[in-house]
């Protein structure tokens, strides 16, 4: 394995951070990183915006139902797909800009999540954790208004950035067997799931030290179980998404 590889495969999120500020240098460096990616048709459809102010951070980990790392971590970043820019830039060479669009949409959200990813390579390589902060979208709206983003601009996720204190063990992924296919998609690797659902048991206990007992599935369940985020379609359309 070489040195990138090591480093991707050591990932781990990091929950808890020395509560100290990255430098200016840091972030700027890892953000190089980031707009590094590729990115579908050059739209670079990513802008990011660094939460310094205390009392944003605190707002926006209530929004995310009380994750605090976001109020300690060395930098808080939010993700943005913005389809905005790139409409100033068709209307100064003189074409009104297609709005709405399913696929800009989809352009933008990928464009996010490959720099956002990145990012993750990039500070992690620097020994800082990270954990993405998805629950920004579980009141986008507020999360919209406290950072004045404009019409054709939605936050895709939260970044918590910074030096960890806490050594947590990597979680094991699925087999190979049942994400790599040849030619076709193939039957239902089942196998590989009740596989894994064993080592995620095992994960689960080593890490609450035997008090959580959950398995993937069960985890699957309780995120499908249900409806996810209901309000972000609505959400979308006002901000101008309206998926056409
Ligand atoms: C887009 C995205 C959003 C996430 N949102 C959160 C979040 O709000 N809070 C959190 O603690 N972890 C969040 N995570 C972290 C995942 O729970 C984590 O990556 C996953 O369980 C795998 O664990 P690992 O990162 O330690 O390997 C998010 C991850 C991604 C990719």
């Amino acid at each position: 394995m070489n040195e990138t590889h090591q480093i991707i495969r050591s990932h781990r999120s990091i929950r808890a951070f020395v509560d100290e500020p990255l430098a200016d240098e840091t972030v700027e460096a890892i953000v190089a990183c980031a707009t590094a990616a590729a990115t579908s048709s050059n739209v670079q459809a990513t802008t990011v915006i660094r939460v310094r102010s205390a009392e944003t951070r605190a707002t926006i980990a209530e929004v995310a139902g009380g994750q605090t790392q976001i109020m300690t971590a060395g930098a808080f970043l939010v993700w943005c797909a913005d389809m905005r820019r790139a409409s100033v830039a068709s209307e100064l060479a003189g074409i009104e800009a297609a709005s709405g669009m399913t696929e800009h949409f989809i352009i933008a959200t990928v464009d996010v999540a490959l720099a956002g990813q990145n990012a993750v390579i990039a500070a992690e390589s620097l020994g800082l954790g990270i954990c993405y902060i998805g629950a920004v979208r579980n009141d986008p709206q507020t999360v919209s208004d406290l950072l004045e983003l404009p019409d054709n601009v939605y936050p895709v996720f939260g970044m918590c950035i910074g030096v960890p204190d806490q050594d947590p063990e990597v979680k094991p992924r699925l087999s190979q067997h049942v994400v790599l296919r040849e030619e076709i998609y193939g039957e239902d690797d089942v196998a590989g799931i009740e596989e894994y659902d064993e080592a995620m048991a095992a994960y689960y206990a080593s890490r609450s030290g035997g008090s959580r007992q959950a398995t993937w599935s069960s985890e699957m369940a309780g995120l499908l179980g249900r409806e996810g985020r209901p309000h972000m379609r609505q959400f979308l359309a006002d901000r101008g998404f309206t998926m056409r």
